[in-house]
């Protein structure tokens, strides 16, 4: 039993079959990549687990509790946090302002730490927003405005701003998307940083297969809403399926 097991999940845009018969069972502590090519159903997957749409048939349960039903809020508080496709961090505070977001839930007019439910002083918060910051290497920007980052720091700040509420599960929505090759390189070490040091489980979304190769163990080729193949990484490299996938047909040996 994995810690998410998506069973048979079905979701559709008025006549548009956006996702259908989706099975996908990832294991604790490992990545799983979802590749497949533009409108496959990728980010409406995510969606679903978040609890930004609500599947038509199916289940999806996190840590042996169901996700439906609960909003995105909640199911933050359950262990998962996302880094979305379009980069949500503003661009009028600085670093350590954006930091500070995720921290923050106010509760009985207290400010509380999401992953724990106690109460932090804000020296105990920044020191902690400060770690977090070195691990991504980027405490020496912790005052600079996020609006003159490059795309690449603006993706390790999301990260750093999910990872600081210690999710169990780590999505990730095309993290490197734009990124130039240094970027994406810093980005695939880190994430391997993170799954080697961290207990966290990751389900990318990725386009760019040297990032999906040097980081899954485990990939599921989507295509037109349904999972059409599911192996480790070896099998799915020249796999007559991927090639379907993205051409739309048939793959002819
Ligand atoms: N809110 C929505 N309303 C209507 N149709 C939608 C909505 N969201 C997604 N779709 C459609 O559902 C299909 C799947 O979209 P989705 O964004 O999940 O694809 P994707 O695999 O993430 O693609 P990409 O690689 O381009 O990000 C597409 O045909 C898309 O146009
Ligand atoms: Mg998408």
């Amino acid at each position: 039993m994995g810690i998410l097991e998506v069973k048979d999940v079905g979701k559709r845009f008025g006549g548009l079959k956006a996702l259908s018969d989706v099975n996908l069972s990832v294991a604790e502590n490992t990545c799983h990549a979802i590749i497949g090519p533009n409108g496959a159903g990728k980010s409406t997957l995510l969606n679903c687990l978040v609890g930004k749409l609500i599947p038509d048939t199916g289940s999806v349960m996190f840590d042996g509790q169901s996700v439906l039903g609960r909003s995105p809020h909640e199911i933050n508080q359950m262990g998962i946090s996302r880094v979305f496709q379009t980069p949500e961090i503003f661009s009028d505070l600085s670093v350590m302002e954006n930091m500070m977001i995720p921290l923050f839930a106010r509760r009985d007019g207290a400010y509380r730490l999401h992953a724990y439910h106690s109460v932090l002083s804000e020296a105990e918060l920044v020191t902690k927003a400060e770690q977090m910051l070195a691990d991504v290497n980027m405490l020496d920007k912790r005052n600079m405005h996020t609006a003159s980052m490059s795309r690449g720091d603006k993706r390790r700040l999301e990260m750093a701003m999910c990872l600081i509420q210690e999710p169990k599960l780590l999505l990730l929505d095309e993290p490197t998307a734009g990124m130039a090759r240094a970027d994406t390189n810093n980005t695939i070490d880190l994430l391997k940083q993170i799954k080697d040091s961290r207990n966290i489980t990751i389900a990318i979304i990725e386009h760019d297969m040297h990032v999906v190769f040097s980081l899954a163990d485990r990939i599921t080729v989507l295509a037109q809403g349904t999972p059409l193949v599911e192996d480790v990484p070896e099998k799915i490299k020249g796999h007559p399926k991927v090639k379907e996938a993205y051409l739309g047909e048939t793959a002819h040996a």
